[in-house]
């Protein structure tokens, strides 16, 4: 949620920043700020809007060289999603403490903001916003005494809850303080100056050279020195690290959406997902990240997937492939359940979690609850150097690339097959034949064709989603592990078309929401040739009874659901195993065109933040 970039020693610093929250917008767009130090007028120029990042350069672009200055030395910029406090200009960050000598950008939640809020005010500060975050700039101030790092410290030592925090000081115009916990900050060290931003696409464009916060640190950076340490003042070292992907990867590169060029990049992102982890000799997969013993794979007795959104959607058709495949008892978990509810860990129970971000408070918070209870935990993420890819005990990475789009895609399918790949590596060390481990293998080699074969479908699945492109409901039903798929098509379609939609199960809709079925709701069924398909074929003929429009996610060649629904959409015959990737392939092309017909924001819907780094 919410983006921060910041700089000290930066030339042409405020459009840098600007530049950077604008590949930062899909983590969060309700509102912006900048605060810079202004190097001639001795004071900091403070430019807050509600509205997206092009409405603070226009608002900065209406300003006259005297209110404005041109020459600033350090600099904080943030586009927020609201937590506490409406997305207004008041409650828009930088925010500063009471004498305008300190102003910080925050990510994340102050959970004891109240009673600190309170105590502050009883001492006389004067508060303007009515966010949580405020009260870290009063902090600051009340505990400075001439060391801004320490003053820093000092008040992120009374919080309670999350922060990724960037603070600009009146009195320390060419230095800036960054700190972290639970929420993202990298630092990008460049010729002359110092960047910090929650996420590299803010940094790539100006360095490939990078350090990762990790929680606890806190860190002065002034032009050529990045200072770390931990709040209580002592030296902290950090790695640096190359950023592996150059900025073009962040554009559009000639398609209308990020997500549409997201969904036609899935077969190099799954080539990518894939390359170097399939022993073709031995029918197994190779995954180094993985390190478990021969031993450690044969003693797993449960697994248990933690995620959320469609992260968790990918955990859920991999529990079909961890007890088919593995004859592991496998469980999925919303990571916002798992970490309140005092999961109950045995010895050798695997937690996975499944987080394209790997910044994700619920199931950040869940690997460290099941740490805390002694799993073993395994990251699968996509971002390299997230939180929750430094904090397991070992992961894989899907090497999708950037995903900007804030409706997820690529990283959903590159998370299945990465699923698809582990369950293959246990099922081998356990019950599953060399031969049997061989056919798998090759049927995963085809999934980047399979994939490219249904984008070919692109035209008849985009008039077939305007045709329906009236309709303000919909199901998307499924079975076995097109379940999930069905729950996953659904959200697609909500969260980018603002039209509502339930995925259900198959069987399920006789047992209630068959109610609502009518002419006006169509019923997009996953009737592809794998197992169960002749009881889906009994429940389309269940929707078209109640007239509800059937469309159909069928298999290539098999004509039998034909005659039962209103239009096809036909995907290549594949395994039961990748069928799963193929089909959210097509219900996502149908989400994007039908949400396309409707005019709706592709890229950043309202009121969604790509990154959920608060509870
Ligand atoms: C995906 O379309 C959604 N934007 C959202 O559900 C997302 O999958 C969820 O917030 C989890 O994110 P993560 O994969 O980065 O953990
Ligand atoms: N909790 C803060 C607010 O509501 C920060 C939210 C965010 O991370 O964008 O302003």
């Amino acid at each position: 949620m919410c983006g921060i970039v910041a700089g000290v020693g930066i030339e042409n610093l405020e459009s840098v920043l600007l530049d950077g929250l604008s590949r930062l917008e899909y983590r969060g767009y309700d509102s912006a700020g900048i605060a810079l130090n202004s190097m001639e007028a001795e004071s900091v120029l403070l430019v807050k809007t509600p509205g997206k990042v092009k409405k603070l350069r226009k608002k900065l672009n209406s300003m006259s060289t005297e209110e404005r200055g041109l020459q600033f030395s350090a600099g904080v910029a943030h586009t927020r999603w609201a937590t506490h406090g409406a997305p207004t200009e008041v409650n828009a960050h930088p925010h500063s403490d009471t004498a305008g000598t300190f102003f910080i950008v925050h990510n994340g939640i102050i959970e004891n903001y109240v009673e600190l809020k309170k105590r502050l005010i009883d001492e006389g500060q004067k508060f303007s916003s009515e966010t949580d975050s405020e009260v870290l700039a009063h902090l600051v101030a009340e505990c400075y005494d001439g060391d801004f790092l320490k003053a820093v410290a000092a008040a992120l030592k009374q919080v309670k809850g999350t922060y990724g925090v960037a603070v600009l000081s009146t009195k320390h115009p060419d230095a800036l303080v960054v700190a972290r916990k639970g929420s993202p900050i990298v630092i990008g060290l460049t010729a002359n100056g110092v960047l910090a931003a929650s996420d590299t696409a803010a940094l790539v464009a100006h360095t490939s050279e990078v350090i990762y916060l990790d929680d606890g640190d806190i860190a002065l950076l002034s032009p050529g020195n990045a200072d770390i340490r931990n709040l209580d003042d002592l030296p902290v070292s950090r790695e640096k690290m190359k950023i592996d992907w150059d900025l073009s990867v962040v554009e559009k590169s000639g398609f209308e959406h990020f997500m549409l060029k997201e969904i036609f990049e899935q077969p190099k992102a799954l080539r990518d997902t894939i390359r170097g982890r399939l022993d073709h000799e031995q029918g197994a997969a190779v995954l180094s990240g993985l390190n478990l013993s021969p031993k450690e794979m044969l003693d797993a007795n449960r697994i248990i997937i933690a995620a959320c959104g469609t992260s968790m959607h990918a955990g859920m058709v991999g529990e079909y492939f961890f007890e088919d495949l593995a004859d592991i008892p496998t469980e999925i978990e919303q990571a916002a359940e798992f970490r309140y509810r005092n999961p109950i860990i045995s010895p050798n129970t695997l937690v996975i979690a499944t987080s394209q971000s790997g910044e994700t408070a619920d199931t950040l918070a869940a690997v460290r609850e099941a740490a805390r209870k002694g799993a073993s935990t395994i990251g699968i993420c996509n971002v390299v150097g997230s939180t929750i890819a430094r904090e397991v005990d070992r992961g894989i990475y899907l090497h999708a690339g950037p995903e900007i789009g804030v409706a997820s895609t690529k990283a959903f399918t590159c998370q299945v097959v990465a699923l698809l790949m582990t369950a293959l590596k246990l099922a081998r060390s356990r019950r599953l034949t060399r031969e049997a481990g061989i056919s798998l293998v090759s049927e995963i080699e085809r999934i980047p064709e399979l994939a490219a074969a249904v984008l070919e479908k692109n035209d008849l699945i985009k008039e077939v989603a305007e045709k329906y492109s009236e309709a303000e409901n919909f199901f998307f039903i499924g079975r076995g592990n097109l379940y999930p798929v069905a729950l996953e098509g659904a959200l697609k379609l909500k969260e980018i078309s603002y039209v509502h939609a339930e995925g259900y199960h198959a069987a399920e809709l006789k047992h209630g929401p068959i109610a609502l079925l009518e002419e006006n709701v169509p019923v997009v069924a996953l009737a592809n040739d794998v197992p169960g398909k002749e009881k889906i074929l009994g429940n389309i003929q269940e929707c078209a009874a109640r007239k509800s429009p059937v469309v159909a996610i069928t298999t290539e060649g098999d004509d039998s659901v034909a005659e039962s629904a209103d239009v096809t959409i036909p995907v290549p015959r594949s395994s039961v195993f990748t069928t799963p990737v193929s089909t959210a392939i097509a219900l996502q092309l149908f989400a994007y065109h039908f949400a396309n017909k409707r005019g709706c924001e592709i890229d950043q819907p309202r009121n969604l933040a790509k990154s959920v780094t608060v509870e």
